[in-house]
């Protein structure tokens, strides 16, 4: 007997148990889906909603956010934290206001607060293309899946976890596969009392083979 591809046991489970109704998936659009990563980087999915919906009641297009004055973003952001986010998010929207809308990863990464994570999220989630996110959700459904068990603050385990996750993404559907790898993070494969006998790729899971999945991700000894 042989199992489907990951993803695509992955993708079947995210039709039905995914999050399909988050704001800036309707309508996904390249500065929705930018604005929602920036807020994402360091707050939770359940704290952004409500700041994302009021900041896109505020500045429904990148032309009003580039217009803004910096006080407005920041009194907009206030309670969200890591307020560098909002003040790079201007400087971007500024920046973007002049030149368009960047349509690759390089360009993104150029932009001030995009980082490796968020550049390849927008272009997985607002341009379909294939790219490769290892967010804290991500590394641990990966280590665990694949038994990666050295330390996650080594470069080299990153860079294992990295070749895997490229491994496991499918040819297709690559929007829809890199918020099912974390929703599956943040709802299933979870850092305490993972819910295994939900998940849709417990079966060769090799965490759960070799009963390791409290152990892992790996985390240096100290
Ligand atoms: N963390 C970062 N990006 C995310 C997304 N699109 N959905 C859920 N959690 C995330």
């Amino acid at each position: 007997v042989s199992l489907a591809p990951f993803s695509a046991r992955l993708l079947t489970w995210f039709d039905v148990h995914g999050r399909h109704d988050l704001p800036w998936q309707h309508p996904r659009t390249p500065y929705r889906v930018w604005v929602s990563e920036v807020m994402l980087q360091q707050t939770q999915v359940a704290t952004v909603i409500d700041y994302f919906n009021r900041f896109m009641e505020r500045f429904p297009r990148l032309e009003d956010l580039a217009a803004a004055s910096i006080d407005e973003v920041l009194a907009l952001w206030s309670g969200l934290g890591y307020y560098a986010r909002a003040r790079n998010l201007h400087a971007a929207a500024r920046v973007m206001a002049q030149q368009g809308i960047p349509e690759t990863l390089a360009h993104w990464l150029a932009l001030p607060g995009v980082g490796s994570s968020t550049a390849a999220a927008i272009m997985a989630q607002a341009f379909d293309e294939p790219a490769t996110i290892l967010d804290g959700n991500v590394k641990r459904v990966i280590a665990r899946h694949a038994g990666i068990d050295t330390p996650i603050e080594q470069s080299a385990t990153v860079q294992a976890l990295y070749q895997v996750a490229k491994e496991y993404t499918p040819d297709a559907r690559f929007a829809d596969y890199t918020q099912a790898i974390m929703d599956l993070g943040a709802t299933c494969c979870t850092r305490t009392q993972p819910e295994c006998g939900r998940c849709p790729v417990a079966e060769d899971c090799v965490a759960r083979q070799t009963d390791r999945v409290d152990a892992l991700p790996a985390r240096r000894r100290r």
